[in-house]
Order: C-alpha cells, then structure tokens, then sequence
C-alpha cells in the first residue's frame, strides 16, 4: 500500500517553504535571536532548516547528503540557548504554524515535535 508520509501530507516543500520563511521573518526582528545568527544574511539558515524539517517528515534527504548526521544539538552548542531564547524560538514557531493553517491532527503533530525539540536544545541555565 502507498504510504503518505507527513511530508507529503501537509503539502510538500512548498507548505515547508512558507513555514520557515515566516518563522525567519520573525527572527530578523527578534532582539533575543537575531544576535546568535552569526550571518548577515539569514537565507542559508532558512535554507538548512528547511531542508532539516523536510527531511525529519519524510520527504528528500538533502539535509544529511549536504551536512551529514543532524546532530543537532551539538551544532547548537555554540550558541547560548536558555530559557529567554527557547520561548523566543517557540513564539516565532508558533505564529509561523498557526499561518499554515493545516487540519487540527496534523498540526498538532508537528507542534508537539517542536515544542519537544525547542526543549531538547537548551544548553543554559535559565538564572
Ligand atoms: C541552526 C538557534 C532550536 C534546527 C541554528 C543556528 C542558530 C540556532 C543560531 C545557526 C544558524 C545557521 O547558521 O544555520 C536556535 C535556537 C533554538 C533552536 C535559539 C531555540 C530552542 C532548534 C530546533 C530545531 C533547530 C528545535 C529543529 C527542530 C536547526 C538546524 C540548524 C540550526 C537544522 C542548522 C544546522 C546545520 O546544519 O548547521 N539554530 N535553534 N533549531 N537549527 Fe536551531
């Protein structure tokens, strides 16, 4: 039998597209965050998030055949990741989902694996 993965699902590359975009829009703006992006231009690192979360869902696996194995929260670790910049990260998530607007089952999915990962990734002590 076809197995429709969630990648596919939710509409492909292009709902991801639209999902890290918005979610990159809000870090541009964001105080918290923008200062640990240590590019000037964020498009690459939309780009390998997109490809990462494509990935994650099902869909090509062009995240590991250009950057290898995620391990992501050791690429995380040069960046100070406590609680002020895990709810900021969150927040952009949260607004950049909610503008997908995918049936109440799917988008619950995916929140709940970002809500689990965001938390995966702190590295600091909130003080
Ligand atoms: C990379 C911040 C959570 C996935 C990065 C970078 C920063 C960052 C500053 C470097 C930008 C770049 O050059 O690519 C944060 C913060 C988080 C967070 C503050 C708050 C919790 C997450 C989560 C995921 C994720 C939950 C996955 C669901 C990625 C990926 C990369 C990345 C795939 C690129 C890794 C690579 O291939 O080099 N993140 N991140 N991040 N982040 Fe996060």
């Amino acid at each position: 039998a076809e197995q429709v993965t969630f990648y596919e699902a939710v509409g492909g590359e292009e709902t991801f597209r639209r999902l890290v975009h918005r979610f990159y829009q809000g870090v541009a703006d964001d105080s918290v965050l923008r200062p640990l992006y240590p590019e000037e231009d964020l498009g690459p690192a939309e780009e390998r998030l997109l490809l990462f979360l494509i990935q994650y869902w099902g869909g090509p696996n062009t995240y590991s055949r250009q950057r290898g194995h995620p391990r992501l929260r050791m690429r995380h670790a040069p960046f100070v990741i406590g609680q002020a910049e895990h709810d900021a990260w969150l927040r952009h998530m949260r607004d950049a989902v909610d503008e997908l607007a995918l049936p109440e089952q799917l988008e619950k999915m995916l929140w709940d694996y970002l809500v689990m990962a965001a938390r995966s990734m702190v590295n600091a002590p909130s003080l």
